[in-house]
């Protein structure tokens, strides 16, 4: 998507995204807030859209969110004010293919459903190695286009439709697989239908 596109399409979405797509991909959030739990330090998530992570954190971790969309971006805004999420230090209007962090500021970088939506999303997971920590995690849940089957067809079909949708229905996997820094600890297929990619990277101590 051009980043046109994102403000557009996002400023749409915010007003119905929590009971819609929020929906469909609650098990993927929930998967990989769980997982970010287990660890300790700070977070970044990269997308946070509305917010729908936030309230799960556990209370000891400092978590920062990113998202290009004002709209969405003050729907997280409103959840943390009213739910009183102590743990969320700043939300902040910006580009993931620029972010504002010096490098290594972060133990977790979390990207839920937001790669396919990026444009550049190899400009953005090198935005992500930079600004994790040596031996810090990504984090990330997403859909990928299948190989085969009926669903295989119906991705590829709806990719020109990208803008309007508010994500590419056809992303490859390796698209954010070409960080050398990076390298995959955990990968598997999670619900619903299993249409969607759980996957951790871990940043290599030394480069
Ligand atoms: C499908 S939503 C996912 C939101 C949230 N992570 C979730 O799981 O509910 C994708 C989000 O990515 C954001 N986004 C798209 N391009 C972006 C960019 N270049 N920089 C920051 N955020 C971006 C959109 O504004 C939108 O909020």
């Amino acid at each position: 998507m051009d980043i046109k596109a994102v403000q557009t399409s996002y400023a749409r979405w915010a007003p119905v995204y929590d009971k819609t797509f929020g929906v469909l991909t609650s098990f993927g959030r929930r998967q990989a807030v769980d997982y970010i739990n287990s660890g300790s330090g700070s977070v970044l998530e990269v997308g946070v859209g509305t917010g729908l992570s936030l309230e799960r954190y556990k209370s000891d971790l400092r978590v920062t969110g990113i998202d290009f969309s004002d709209q969405m971006l003050e729907k997280a805004q409103k959840k943390v004010r009213k739910q009183g999420l102590s743990h969320v230090v700043d939300l902040r209007q910006m580009d993931a293919r620029d972010l504002d962090f010096p490098d290594a500021s972060f133990d977790t970088i979390a990207a839920m459903h937001v790669l396919s939506v990026v444009p550049e999303p190899e400009r953005v997971m090198s935005e992500i190695a930079r600004v994790c920590k040596p031996g810090g995690k990504v984090v990330v849940t997403n859909h990928f286009v299948r190989t085969k089957g009926v669903l295989a067809a119906l991705e590829r079909i709806s990719a020109p439709f990208a803008n309007t949708i508010g994500w590419h229905s056809d992303f490859e996997i390796e698209t954010i697989l070409g960080e050398k820094v990076l390298s995959v600890e955990e990968q598997r297929q999670i619900p619903p239908l299993g249409m969607m990619t759980f996957l951790v990277l871990r940043k290599m101590t030394k480069s």
